[in-house]
């Protein structure tokens, strides 16, 4: 896959980390920034993952800042973009196989590198189940989506 990854000040310290594992398993990376620990703001890297994957132009996206959860809250204003802060290894799986999730949040002040990597891991070698529960489920998620737009 084509997995688009960006993140701010806050989550450059486990930038190299996650591309790495990304990269070790195969996968190309769509790096957007930013490029070094100098203050920037959140929504403008979630938004470059979320438009990514979105138009298609990356399969998944990863978006890093300090806690995980400004990431989150920008990248899910995008019409198309299920993100989520996993910071344990069952939802970052569960949340792909169960709900489609394709942004992936994490927070550098709160995980390391050893748990961000199983992260990475759970995530991309996840697939969405389509049985038949989880596939109405995602239709009323993607319903709701369409009311608030
Ligand atoms: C940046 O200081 C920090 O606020 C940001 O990375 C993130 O934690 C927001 O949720």
């Amino acid at each position: 896959m084509k997995i688009a990854v960006g993140v701010d000040h806050g989550g450059f310290p486990l930038k190299d980390t996650v591309i790495d594992v990304l990269q070790s398993l195969g996968h190309s990376v769509l790096d957007l920034g930013t490029y070094s620990t100098e203050s920037v703001d959140y929504p403008d890297f979630a938004a470059a993952v979320g438009r990514a994957v979105v138009s298609g132009e990356a399969d998944r996206g990863i978006v890093i800042c300090g806690s995980g959860v400004g990431a989150c809250v920008a990248a899910n204003k995008l019409h198309g973009v299920r993100a989520c802060v996993c910071h344990d290894t069952y939802s970052a799986g569960q949340g792909v196989e169960h709900d489609d999730m394709n942004v992936l949040c994490l927070g550098a002040r709160i995980i390391g590198p050893a748990l961000a990597t199983e992260l990475v891991q759970a995530f991309v070698n996840a697939t969405f189940q389509r049985d038949e529960r989880f596939v109405r489920r995602l239709n009323k998620v993607l319903d709701l989506e369409e009311e608030g737009a």
